[in-house]
């Protein structure tokens, strides 16, 4: 079966890993701002007692300068638009709108910033995708508010998102609320903004005021137009038992309902599942542990979300019998090594076939169109002497991860589109890097932030232009 006539082909990033001018235009600092560059950003932040404050004299802090995607936009989004692209996700920083995250009212350079942004992707007839909230609070609600938990968060975020969402609603069908909310499970720092020590009660608070949060984001929508589709965001690493040992296949069930769906569930269906109170149980809670007032459970129910996005890197699997020793490494979680699996150079391990299982398992579960948001193979690029850069490795992974919706496809799926991670090289979220490599297009920069900054096509922008340009018929 062939690509649906309106498939969305593009690509995806985050305004904290690109855009750079952290401090122009009356800009705030976001916490992606504070975190420092390299491999052992996230261990370091994830110490209860790592101090916030930016200081230039300790670490280096690669998202400031990102790939400067503040200045180069329209340059950046012309080659968007020549290799093809319908689409492009991007993420309004909320810190550009909003620097300390409490004003009563946005800032208007900021806003400036994204109606050019927009406007520009309009010009080239590509659709924008926006993410309200990818990994960038503004530092202030971090430190002095503490992230989600608070539930005073709900108020600043329904201000941010009615804003967006108000003035760009009209010119803008898609947007999503919370990138990866799930991802809070192993990561609480980035996706709920909780610095210090993080218990997990504080967790799951944070998690319902994002439910909240985003039900009215979807409510907003619903007034500006109706035209507007409101999509959930989580992390799917699809995972199997490591074995047939039915205390295995148990573990892994439960896993999956507790990393893979339990955000999901709330957002989509509109109500928390059955297995909530076993899953708080896991750590010692109870519902009554949770501040959920009647009011907020209405507004769940009736403010679920239209379609399903979600990133795909990799897969897991679950042991809990202690059969092997072997682990890896992953997107914001690691596991036991899967011997049926090849891994990329950060030890992720690369599944195609269970992309179309992760999409078959989202679409039975929840029967709403289903948007492959995310997906890419992080990788080392070599620069030959005259310029070019010769990426069949990225080739490879993405024309396999293609099959597997083009099998998800032909399997009844109404899978909405691809946008692959980085369509340009942009900051690592889990390691600062630069060097670890997702684009079609390459950016002249290291991981010290040196380098001409200069854009140049790689082999797999001519590869991606011509799936584009034959929807999906020449892979
Ligand atoms: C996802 C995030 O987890 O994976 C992105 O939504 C991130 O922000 C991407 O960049 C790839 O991860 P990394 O750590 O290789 O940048």
């Amino acid at each position: 079966m062939s690509f649906p006539k309106h498939f969305l082909w593009g690509g995806a990033t985050a305004a904290n890993q690109l855009e750079g001018g952290w401090q122009e235009g009356g800009r705030g600092p976001s916490i992606d701002d504070a975190l420092p560059g390299g491999k052992q950003r996230l261990n370091i932040v994830a110490d209860p007692n790592f101090d916030w404050t930016i200081d230039p004299s300790k670490y280096t802090y690669p998202n400031h300068e990102g790939i400067d995607f503040f200045h180069h936009y329209k340059q950046d989004i012309a080659l968007f638009a020549e290799m093809g692209f319908k689409c492009y996700r991007f993420s309004i920083a909320w810190s550009r709108l909003f620097p300390q995250g409490t004003e009563e009212n946005a800032n208007e350079n900021g806003l400036a910033f994204y109606d050019d942004v927009i406007d520009t992707c309009l010009e080239h007839h590509i659709e924008p995708v926006i993410t309200l909230s990818h990994y960038e609070l503004p530092l202030n609600l971090a430190i002095n508010f503490g992230g989600w938990k608070n539930k005073e968060l709900i108020t600043f975020f329904k201000r941010f998102a009615d804003t967006v969402i108000e003035r760009w609603g009209n010119k803008v069908k898609y947007f999503l609320t919370f990138n990866e909310i799930n991802s809070a499970a192993h990561f609480p720092v980035l996706s709920q903004g909780m610095v210090g020590d993080t218990p997990k009660k504080a967790v799951f608070q944070a998690w319902h005021n994002q439910f909240v949060a985003s039900a009215y984001a979807v409510q907003t929508a619903r007034r500006v137009n109706p035209e507007i589709q409101m999509g959930n965001m989580i992390l799917y690493a699809t995972s199997y038992a490591y074995n047939a040992n039915p205390v295995n296949q148990l573990a892994n069930l439960q896993h999956n309902q507790d990393f893979n769906f339990f955000c999901a569930d709330v957002q989509v269906r509109g109500e928390y599942p059955a297995y909530t109170h076993r899953y708080l149980a896991e750590f010692g809670l109870t519902e009554a542990d949770l501040d959920r007032t009647p009011e907020e459970l209405a507004l769940l129910k009736e403010y679920h979300v239209d379609f399903l996005s979600f990133s795909y890197y990799m897969s897991s699997a679950t042991e809990i019998t202690g059969e092997t020793k072997d682990t890896v490494a992953g997107n914001l979680m690691g596991g036991v090594k899967n011997p049926y699996l090849k891994a990329s150079d950060w030890g992720w391990q690369i599944d195609p076939t269970g992309l179309r299982i992760a999409l078959n398992e989202l679409y039975d579960r929840y029967q709403v169109p289903v948007f492959v948001v995310e997906n890419g193979l992080g990788a080392h690029d070599k620069v030959e002497a005259d310029g070019r850069i010769f990426d069949s490795y990225r080739i490879d992974y993405l024309r396999e991860h293609l099959k597997a919706i083009e099998g998800a496809l032909e399997d009844g799926v109404p899978v909405m589109g691809y946008t692959p991670w980085g369509c340009i090289d942009l900051v690592s979220a889990s390691t600062g890097e630069m060097s670890k490599r997702y684009g079609f297009i390459y950016v002249d920069l290291d991981d010290e932030g040196k380098g001409s900054g200069a854009r140049s096509r790689k082999e797999s922008f001519a590869w991606y232009q011509r799936v584009i340009a034959t929807n999906g018929a020449n892979l």
